[in-house]
């Protein structure tokens, strides 16, 4: 049978590889071997998602940790060309847009293995952005380019991809939202945190950009804590954030707003459960934007630009970048029920990962056989 790799590395990668080894699984015509690089290892930022999203535990750890951009790229591409030379794999798959994806990339190429990019194509055109650079180098070494909407497949064409290598799936990440939605709403989350359905707002913050920069981040917390009179607000905290706000002196910010509600991060179905009945989402997560979205629930993006441009065009996303007395106005706007509507994009549907499965089996040559009775 052939072989596929998966390679995932920080919290975002787990619920867009979950369904993808699942529908391979079902076919039962390759077989998988799931490589965590260890770029996310607390148990609230890793282990917890495994379970939620009935991950198996990785069949190989990499423990690389975290570092400098340099030195964690650098750590897992010498850990996985060791993996890919005894493995020998017939395609790598990555996902997003981590330091991991990137590493992976690299290192697939150079030994000649076929690699796939689920989530091509997104740019946000801002090479500050370290992801952007990931996302760059990525799209432009993988053999299949999978993407989650029709701006992936309009500039990678503009970039000279071929298009027999692009192929339009949608959201896989959605398919892990569709197939857990039920299960997460049925959580006693918000009853632990004392809410109520749609009586509350989300924040979660983790951007470099917002967070490393002290002044950025106070302005964000005043703007939020702001917000918070008229209606509480949840934030989650990533680590980088905690460290920020712990040595940035932030706390009587923090003190001053009751309603701004700090917590340690939650595991995929708690915070489906939070999001899926927030009145309205602040953030500068990527997949946030698109789970916003798909929610139906209002979202303001804080940061100046977005790589995922149907979310606003379609779906609830506004982009209001950092300026806090914006987002206090535009907050307060979905406040008193001026928040966008939006529609469900084209093939976020829950299908993606049987699509990708598709994908792959076909450049593998390992289609399902035609059963005789079809052919008569
Ligand atoms: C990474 C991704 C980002 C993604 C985010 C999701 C890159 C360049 N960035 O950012 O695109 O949106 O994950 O969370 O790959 N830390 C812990 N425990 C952990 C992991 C990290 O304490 O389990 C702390 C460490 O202090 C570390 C810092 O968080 O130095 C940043 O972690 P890192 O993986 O470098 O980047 P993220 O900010 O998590």
């Amino acid at each position: 049978m052939k072989k596929v790799l998966h390679i995932v590395g920080a919290r975002p990668n787990f619920m867009k590889v979950a369904p993808i080894y699942r529908a391979i699984e079902a076919r039962g015509l390759l077989t998988q071997v799931l490589v965590h690089t260890g770029q996310h290892y607390d148990v609230k930022m890793s282990d917890v998602f495994f379970a939620d999203l009935g991950l198996p535990a990785p069949h190989i750890h990499l423990n690389v940790g975290s570092g400098s951009h340099a030195e964690q790229t650098a750590r897992v591409m010498l850990a996985l060309e060791k993996v890919c030379l005894e493995e020998k794999p017939d395609l790598v798959s990555v996902v997003g847009d981590v330091n991991s994806t990137v590493a992976a990339a690299l290192v697939t190429s150079k030994l000649h293995i076929p690699l796939a990019h689920v989530e091509a194509g997104l740019r946000s055109w801002d090479r500050s952005m370290p992801e952007e650079v990931n996302r760059l180098v990525v799209d432009r070494l993988a053999d299949l380019l999978l993407t989650p909407s029709p701006d992936g497949d309009e500039n990678l064409l503009k970039e000279g991809v071929e298009p027999s290598r692009i192929h339009f799936v949608g959201n896989v990440m959605i398919d892990s939202l569709l197939h857990a939605r039920e299960a997460a709403l049925e959580l006693p989350t918000l009853q632990g945190l004392g809410l109520t359905p749609g009586g509350y707002g989300v924040c979660t913050l983790h951007r470099a950009s917002n967070v490393d920069d002290v002044k950025v981040l106070g302005g964000l917390l005043s703007a939020l804590a702001h917000v918070s009179r008229r209606l509480p607000i949840v934030f989650p905290v990533h680590p980088r954030t905690r460290k920020m706000l712990q040595e940035g002196g932030l706390s009587s910010v923090l003190e001053a707003a009751p309603a701004l509600k700090l917590v340690e991060p939650l595991g995929y179905l708690d915070f489906l459960c939070l999001t899926a009945q927030a009145r309205l989402i602040l953030t500068d997560s990527g997949g946030l934007q698109e789970e916003s979205t798909a929610l139906g629930v209002p979202c303001l993006t804080l940061r100046e630009n977005t790589e995922r441009p149907i979310t606003v065009e379609v779906g609830t996303n506004l982009v209001v970048g950092t300026d806090p007395e914006r987002i206090r106005t535009e907050a307060l706007k979905v406040l008193d029920g001026q928040g966008k509507r939006g529609r469900i994009p084209e093939k976020w549907d829950g299908k993606s990962a049987e699509r990708i499965a598709d994908v792959y089996a076909r450049f593998l040559g390992a289609s399902a056989p035609v059963p005789l009775a079809a052919i008569g």
